[in-house]
């Protein structure tokens, strides 16, 4: 994996030429933080992206990581995200060089608006406009190398294009065969937006799907390798989590073998809009509440309704 910027199958190029990893690290705070795994992926896995957010509160033990592992922050790919609360021109601004400095690093290679909501009492267009210029205005700086948003759906890439003078280079969302938002993906590509997929095990709760486990038996990978491969077949960069440094290791081969055009059919099929993160345009969807709420995540009942369709799914 150390050839991940020179193997063309191991990153893909976003529209102002950045070699973008296909696979990450996920840090998200679901599930804890387990510093030794950390260190793990860097230094004897190879994986050279990693995924975080101010959210997650854990960007400074990332920074210690990444000095613990000896590799070069230069080789590494970098993102973490701005959350709704710090969106606005001075906020950004506060808030992207405070992820800086936690992380340890004077540059971020890529920096997202984390959600396409704004606190209640806020216009949403002008403030994410806001916050949207002051990406801008830091790239251009030279403080990051590319900069994008994340959960976007359609209507809020076209809120934002109307105004924006560059245009994101990456939209990270869920994605995984049940939750493969085409018609969005078609927009980022139609837009040069790099479509970035985000809980590609869908938290863990699919990797006993029988779809996933009947092509981990055929083909002799785990139903967790079936699932990020089929990801980075389909060119979209994606970044698992575990806090296990084996389970670590076990999502980082996934680039010694090749899903068949029938395997990538079947889990191309099995769309069904299944989140499992928040989800937008959910209608219950109350962003101040879920700001309260932490550490709170569950699945609402239609989702857990979905989730309990998929064959040999339960959710325990
Ligand atoms: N932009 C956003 O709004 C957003 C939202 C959600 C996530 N994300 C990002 O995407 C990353 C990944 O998503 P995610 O953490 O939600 O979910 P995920 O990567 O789909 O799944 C993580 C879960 O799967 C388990 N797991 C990992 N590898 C496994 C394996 N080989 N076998 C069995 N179980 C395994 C982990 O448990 P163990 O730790 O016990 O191994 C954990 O419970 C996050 O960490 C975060 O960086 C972004």
């Amino acid at each position: 994996m150390a050839d991940v910027y020179t193997n063309a199958e191991k990153h893909v190029v976003l529209q102002n030429n950045v070699k973008m990893p296909l696979l990450g690290l996920g840090t998200s705070h679901n599930g804890g933080y387990n510093h030794d795994a950390v260190v793990h992926a860097l230094k004897n896995c190879g994986y050279r992206h990693i995924d975080t957010a101010k959210r997650y509160g854990c960007e400074s033990y990332i920074a210690e990581a990444i000095k613990e592992s000896g590799v070069n922050r230069r080789d590494i790919f970098l993102a973490t995200k701005c959350w709704p609360t710090d969106y606005g021109s001075e906020k950004t601004k506060i808030a992207a060089k405070g992820s800086c400095g936690r992380l340890g690093t004077d540059y971020l290679d890529l920096y997202l608006l984390h959600w396409p909501e704004v606190p209640r009492g806020h216009d949403r267009k002008t403030l994410i406009n806001e916050a949207w210029r002051t990406l801008e205005l830091l790239y251009d700086e030279g403080m990051f190398r590319a900069i994008g948003v994340s959960n976007f759906f359609e209507e809020h890439l076209e809120s934002l294009l109307e105004d924006c003078s560059i245009t994101p280079h990456v939209n990270q969302c869920e994605f995984h065969p049940f939750n493969n938002p085409l018609e969005l993906r078609q927009m980022c590509e139609e837009n040069k937006i790099q479509f970035e997929g985000y809980s590609p095990l869908a938290k863990g709760k699919v990797l006993s799907s029988s779809f996933v486990t009947e092509l981990s038996e055929d083909i002799g990978k785990t139903p967790s390798q079936i699932l990020i491969r089929w990801s980075i077949q389909n060119n979209v960069p994606t970044i698992p989590k575990s806090t296990k440094c084996q389970r670590i290791e076990e999502n980082s081969k996934v680039f010694d073998f090749e899903l068949s055009d029938g395997a990538m059919s079947i889990l191309n099929s099995k769309h069904c809009s299944l989140h499992v993160a928040w989800n937008p345009r959910d209608p219950r969807f109350d962003f101040d509440i879920k700001i309260a709420i932490i550490f709170d995540f569950e699945l609402n009942p239609d989702d857990m309704e979905l989730l309990n369709s998929i064959p040999s799914v339960s959710n325990s």
